[in-house]
């Protein structure tokens, strides 16, 4: 296991480049499954959740081809993968494969309207939140799956799935993405109401696309699918990566910095670009794939308060929370962060609180007050964006912080600690003890 040394206090300068979306290519992926040719996706992240959904989908029988100069760092949207779905050997996912990447559940869909049958580990609760799946599994018994659970075990059956009119009771991203894949090869239409409007489930629709399937309305929350036959192979390139593109605004803001993120999408960060300028940044798209963000006065800041409330897309995401709490602590005042999208997502405000900052949480409310100096301390990370946050905070604070437990920060950020350097900060990655 590695941790981070993290020595604060320099802002950050320069210019880095926004890897491929994490949360767009997982369900990318799970898309393979729905054709016997081959998909080549491009600019896949090098993140450790690509590679479990690699995993994932050898074990099912499916061949994965790598061009491994593709792969070599520095990141080029070259990067690809050839997954070819020609047989499934098994439509079984264990345990071991869900316990790691809950996102392993996407799999579910698209194997039961592949091969009329899956069973698939059902998910526990991880530390953001309990997470269920109802939705996900009353979604395909509209579409005429029958589904048992047994042993933990999710078993869904099907000849092949009927089109139905779907409501999601709330919004659910990857619930969205599971239907959608599924529905694209059931019979008759399908109706997704109330469906996650993410950027991610549109770049998933237009692979969809590319392979045959027939959609209408993705980014909107009415999805239309009138499903075919079958699917044909596809190559696409995935979206850049939203949160990663945040988390260096974030950086920026944070350090007292001026840094250029190169290959993002700025209409896909609206809401954190709009609450970063509330809190005192200035944020210029000087391209159409790229975004400035600076403090004015040369870093001389100040940061100001600003309330901000997570909310599905297009409202602020949850996941540049905690990245936002972080920002908020250095900004003069009080900000209120309200967390509407999972119960239990504040993991790091107690981390945040051992390097100084002052935040009370209250249920989904954690008022933070500003401006309050950081000192580097020993901190531990919980999940993925926390341990972004703690970054964060590490590149804010005076001294040395050692953040344990990156391989959290693994799982979504491609090599972070090299990125940030490259902007002057001064990240060292060591086994922990
Ligand atoms: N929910 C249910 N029942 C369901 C599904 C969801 O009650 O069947 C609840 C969840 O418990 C949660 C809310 O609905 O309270 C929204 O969850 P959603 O299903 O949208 O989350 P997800 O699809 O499991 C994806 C991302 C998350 C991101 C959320 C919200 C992927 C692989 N994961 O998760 O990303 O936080 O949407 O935007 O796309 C991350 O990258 O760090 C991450 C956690």
């Amino acid at each position: 296991m590695d941790r981070f040394r993290i020595q604060g206090g320099t802002p950050l300068r320069g210019t880095v480049r926004t890897s491929g979306a994490k949360n767009a290519a997982l369900p990318c992926l799970a898309a393979s499954l729905l054709t016997d040719e081959p998909v080549i996706l491009r600019n896949l992240p090098s993140v450790r959740d690509i590679r479990t959904t690699c995993g994932l989908l050898k074990s099912l029988g499916v061949e994965i081809a790598e061009d491994e100069q593709s792969w070599a760092w520095p990141s080029t949207s070259a990067r690809q993968l050839k997954i070819h779905a020609a047989k499934i050997s098994t439509v079984e996912v264990p345990w071991e494969q869900v316990r790691t990447m809950r996102a392993s559940t996407l799999i579910l869909g698209p194997l039961v309207a592949r091969c009329g049958e899956a069973r698939v580990s059902l998910p526990g609760g991880c530390a953001i939140g309990a997470r269920p799946i109802d939705l996900h599994i009353k979604g395909l018994e509209k579409l005429g799956a029958e589904i048992t659970t047994e042993h933990g075990m999710v078993i869904a059956r099907s000849k092949r799935l009927r089109g139905g009119r779907i409501y999601f009771d709330r919004i659910t991203v990857t619930g969205t993405e599971d239907l959608l894949m599924a529905a694209t090869l059931a019979e008759g239409e399908t109706i997704l109401d109330n469906a996650a409007r993410e950027p991610e489930v549109e770049d998933l629709a237009n692979l969809l696309i590319k392979m045959g399937a027939k959609i209408t309305g993705a980014g909107t929350s009415t999805i239309r699918v009138e499903g075919v036959e079958r699917l044909r192979g596809a190559e696409h390139t995935i979206i850049p990566d939203r949160i990663e593109a945040g988390t260096f605004l974030a950086a920026a803001g944070i350090t007292g910095g001026d840094i250029t993120v190169e290959d993002c999408q700025p209409d896909h960060l609206t809401a954190v670009i709009e609450k970063f300028r509330a809190a005192g940044m200035t944020i210029t798209a000087p391209t159409a794939t790229s975004l400035r963000a600076s403090l004015p006065g040369f870093g001389a800041g100040p940061l100001r308060a600003a309330d901000m409330t997570t909310a599905e897309h297009p409202g602020f995401p949850t996941d540049m929370q905690a990245q936002y709490m972080a920002l908020a602590t250095q900004a003069e005042g009080i900000s209120v962060v309200t967390e509407n999208i999972f119960e239990n997502r504040f993991m790091h405000a107690p981390e945040l609180v051992r390097m100084g900052a002052d935040i009370r949480v209250d249920g989904n409310r954690a008022v933070v007050r500003g401006r309050t100096p950081l000192s580097g301390a020993g901190i531990t990370a919980s999940d993925l964006r926390a341990s972004a946050s703690l970054v964060m905070a590490g590149l804010a604070a005076q001294g040395e912080t050692i953040l344990e437990r990156v391989y959290h920060i693994d799982r979504g950020y491609e090599r972070i600690e090299e990125k940030l350097n490259s902007l002057g900060a001064r990240i060292t990655r060591e086994p922990s003890e």
